[in-house]
């Protein structure tokens, strides 16, 4: 009897698993499938079992960092109706036109209303210094404006002052506001502090929502900013300099992406100096570099051949900056345009393995120290180490993947009926033969292999069904990673 009943419960579970993996599964085969018969007790749902096997996984490593600086960018987000504001600024409605960079308010208004009535998203550099202050004051002070911590550098040191046993260093342009909601752990320098915060202002529109003749079709965002500490990456050398004293053993840099729209002749020059900076550091500590989205082939590649990426030691990056990577390198799958959908794991695994060997320390010969990316797309994550360098990467990916749901979702921890699986349960190692049929197993949720001298780990993100807030996600993702990350002691002659 005890046979039977197993089989059954057996059956059901395999039927279900088989189910969720395949929703187009036709009517008539499930019509013989022996539903009648399942137990009365319902499955945990697979959301349910990986959340639940996400804790047994996630162990803290042997070796914990004790210093971490953080670099180098830093703003403050306010958040605010975009009428609303113009309104308070006695700006009237009128015709939409679109500015490459705006000058004054009335650039603001048009461009703006430009943007609102095509419900498209853009960013603008606003040039007068003064006007800009001061609309970022009625921006701050206007009613239900929302004011967060914004910056790549600011969002992961937020995220590792939570653990209290870290010491935090975080240098960039950090304001009196931005000082005043950064987290009491974390240590600013007094060499960049500033006088007035970097504000970043996104201007948002609902749906449906007019002012004179403008209606916007969907909801959307028009963000503006006179940031030009953030854009020349001013404070790197205060944070470089300041590294001698905090002694870290770990320093994260992030905040390159945002020197991109200074213009080439400009960013040619603070790449050189970057790297000459970032050289001075890495014979010590290893280095995470933080990429975030850029447009321009040229500096992508400049970031890749001007040897950013090899004397750093670790990367974290999202699928649109790893497509622009291989792109601009004319690496694997740079003829994709777009990913279309969930990035296939088979072609992010032949890229990550690219990037590695070709500007990582994939040869044990090679002068490269990049060992370890850190990848996270909305469905899954994947972390690829080069082996012998780092240890602990199933608690390090499986950590990222926990802290994407609880983030999006604003709990504290998992709630299974509020996040939904999207990752593929089955995949290939690579995109081209030869390769390996992949699977993740619900109960033990990270999915192990490898190419070369390359160990990859992918974890599936459950992603939240009605996010909050997603900014800053990726900053998260990359700092909750390095957190259980361990940098293997042995590491070969620096
Ligand atoms: C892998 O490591 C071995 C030595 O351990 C080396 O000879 C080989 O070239 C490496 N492979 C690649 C693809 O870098």
């Amino acid at each position: 009897m005890w046979q039977k009943a197993t089989a059954v419960a057996l059956l059901a579970f395999a039927v279900g698993y088989f189910y969720h993996s395949n929703p187009d599964l036709p009517e008539q085969v499930l019509q013989y499938l022996p539903f009648p018969h399942a137990p009365t007790q319902r499955e945990p749902s697979l959301e349910h079992v990986i959340s639940t096997a996400w804790e047994a996984l996630i162990t803290v490593p042997a070796q914990q960092w004790g210093r971490v600086a953080v670099g180098v960018n830093a703003c403050v987000d306010v958040v605010v109706s975009g009428i609303g504001l113009l309104q308070a600024l006695a700006e009237d409605p009128g015709p939409g036109h679109d500015h490459e960079v705006l000058h004054s308010k009335k650039d603001l208004k048009e461009a703006f209303i430009h943007y609102m009535e095509r419900g498209s998203a853009a960013e603008r550099f606003f040039t007068d210094k003064e006007v800009f202050q001061r609309i970022a004051q009625a921006a701050a002070e206007y009613p239900g404006a929302q004011l967060y911590v914004g910056g790549n550098a600011a969002l992961i040191g937020q995220k590792l002052a939570t653990y209290p046993q870290l010491m935090v260093l975080l240098c960039g342009p950090v304001g009196p506001k931005l000082h005043e909601m950064l987290d009491e752990q974390i240590i600013v320098p007094p060499e960049s502090l500033q006088e007035t915060d970097e504000f970043h202002l996104i201007l948002e529109y609902k749906a449906g929502e007019q002012w004179g003749a403008a209606r916007a079709p969907q909801a959307n965002r028009f963000i503006f900013s006179h940031d030009v500490s953030n854009g020349e990456m001013s404070t790197l050398e205060t944070f470089v300099a300041s590294l001698d004293e905090f002694e870290p053993d770990l320093v994260v840099l992030s905040g390159l992406h945002m020197m991109e729209g200074q213009g080439r002749q400009m960013w040619e020059r603070r790449l050189k100096e970057a790297v000459a900076a970032i050289s001075d550091v890495r014979n010590a500590v290893p280095v995470h570099l933080e990429l975030a989205s850029m447009t321009d082939k040229d500096y992508m590649n400049s970031i890749m051949q001007e040897q950013v990426m090899p004397i750093v030691a670790s990367i974290g990056l999202n699928e649109q900056e790893l497509l622009f990577l291989s792109q601009a390198g004319a690496g694997p799958h740079a003829e994709l345009s777009s990913w279309g959908g969930i990035p296939e794991v088979g072609r992010v695994s032949d890229i990550l393995l690219w990037v590695l060997e070709r500007h990582g320390r994939s040869d044990p010969e090679s002068e490269a120290d990049l060992t370890r990316i850190h990848f996270h797309t909305l469905a899954y994550h994947v972390l690829a180490t080069v082996d012998g360098h780092w240890a602990n990467q199933v608690a390090a990916v499986a950590a990222g993947a926990r802290v994407a749901s609880i983030q999006a979702c604003g709990l504290q921890k998992i709630d299974a009926s509020k996040v939904a699986l999207r990752a593929p349960l089955e995949f290939h190692s690579s995109h081209s033969e030869p390769r390996e049929k992949l699977f993740i197993n619900p109960a033990k949720p990270v999915t192990i292999w490898n190419r070369g001298n390359v160990t990859f780990h992918l974890a599936p993100v459950l992603v939240c069904k009605q996010p909050l807030r997603t900014v800053g996600l990726g900053d998260a993702i990359s700092a909750e990673g390095l957190i259980y990350s361990e940098l293997r002691p042995s590491r070969p002659s620096l």
